[in-house]
């Protein structure tokens, strides 16, 4: 056998020397030996150190030099390690286990170290959609800059009446936003990295809902004003959802139900608009709504296909949700009738009557919206009928 020869010239151990050392030692079988030399005077202490803490052997080599004998602790490392599945979403395997923890997907994990305890949602079938990184993609492509995405300059002129109705709609607004951003933030915390795509997903719709609040405050102080009225109901509407720890339960209600609302809440707002600003700021929001609404729909849709209990589970949240806001009066009295001036436009009985008029509508298109959502998810016409009514007041 040729002897294994190393020369490290003038390069030691406190420059890199072990990245060669170790090298050239991987390619060997165990027992064999390697022969290292080198200029560097400090080398034979720094190579006897490495050597032990590697489980290498080291002695002096007879012609100058020193000679090291592969040990095999380095192999031994890696015996139990595991894949965390592969890379891509077709590499997602049924439960990661808590040991995998933030180790990247498809990464070589070595046994042993800390379980994350805290990712507690970690079932595929209910975590997941096929939809999840298309969503992602598209969600990151489209985020859009709040200073230079909403004309804000735009000159217009409403009576002060309107505006005050615009401020109030835009009020309520942000205060179902800062649930929307708190309740996918809190989720996102708690799903197992393996399903890397979620929680991108999750963290953008968590950035979405923070533009909203952005645009929506800055509407509402745009001429300068206070901001409306928050009412007792709808907090406590809000913070039913919040209260929620289910992750599909939490999703149902949040995005299914409430976002799919808002959809045609905020088209609403675009459609009847009083001044550009608001028609921007609802119309750019919506965009970012349809995607929060696709993704629940696509992980309940694939959960309700595994697991013939979520039907009953579902059913059972909306009704609890409704049993703990049957005493509270649900929408703010404020908002609806803001909505009613904000579609009206103008303070004569006919222009009143049309703005009711719209907002009756209004609220047969999300009840639309929930009951053709319920009936994707696979519940039968009567029953998202009735479901779709025990929905909250306060819409969301
Ligand atoms: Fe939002
Ligand atoms: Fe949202």
């Amino acid at each position: 056998m040729t002897p294994h020869r190393l020369d490290l010239e003038w390069l030691g151990f406190t420059s890199g020397a072990h990245l060669l050392v170790d090298r050239a030692l991987r390619g060997l079988p165990v027992g064999a030996a390697l022969h290292v030399v080198g200029a560097d005077p400090a080398l034979g202490v720094h190579l006897r150190g490495w050597c032990r803490a590697r489980g290498h052997g080291f002695q002096e080599h007879p012609d100058g030099g020193y000679t090291v004998q592969r040990g095999r602790a380095d192999l031994q490392r890696w015996v139990g390690s595991e894949r965390a599945g592969g890379p891509g979403p077709d590499g997602l395997v049924h439960r990661p286990p808590a040991h995998w923890g933030l180790a990247a997907r498809g990464a070589l994990v070595e046994l042993g170290g800390p379980a994350a305890p805290s990712f507690d949602v970690d079932d595929r079938d209910v975590v997941w959609a096929d939809l999840a990184p298309r969503l992602y993609a598209n969600a990151a492509s489209a985020q859009w800059d709040p200073a230079t995405a909403v004309d804000w300059s735009v000159a217009f002129e409403l009576p002060a009446e309107i505006e005050a109705a615009v401020v109030q709609v835009m009020t309520y607004l942000v205060e179902n936003e800062q649930a929307a951003l708190v309740i996918p933030a809190r989720l996102l915390a708690r799903v197992h990295p393996h399903f890397r795509e979620v929680l991108q997903l999750l963290a953008v719709q968590a950035a979405d809902e923070a533009r909203h609040m952005e645009v929506f405050t800055r509407r509402a102080l745009l001429r300068g004003g206070e901001m409306g009225t928050s009412s007792v109901g709808g907090r406590a509407s809000l913070t039913t959802l919040l209260a929620e720890p289910d992750f599909s339960l939490a999703s149902f209600l949040l995005s299914v139900l409430g976002e799919g609302s808002f959809l045609a809440l905020l088209g609403f707002l675009d459609r009847h608009a009083p001044d550009p600003v608001t028609r921007q700021v609802t119309r750019l929001a919506r965009i970012d709504e349809a995607r929060h609404v696709a993704f629940g729909v696509a992980h309940l849709e694939r959960q309700a296909t595994v697991d013939p209990t979520l039907h009953g589970k579902l059913r059972g949240a909306v009704e609890r949700r409704h049993d703990a806001l049957a005493d509270t009066a649900g929408l703010n009295a404020d908002v609806f009738d803001a909505l009613i001036v904000l579609a009206a436009g103008e303070w004569t009985p006919a222009a009143i009557a049309r703005g009711h008029r719209a907002v009756t509508e209004l609220q047969h298109a999300m009840d639309d919206g929930r009951r053709r959502r319920l009936s994707r998810l696979g519940f039968p016409p009567d029953e998202a009928a009735e479901l779709s009514a025990l929905h909250t007041r306060n819409l969301m």
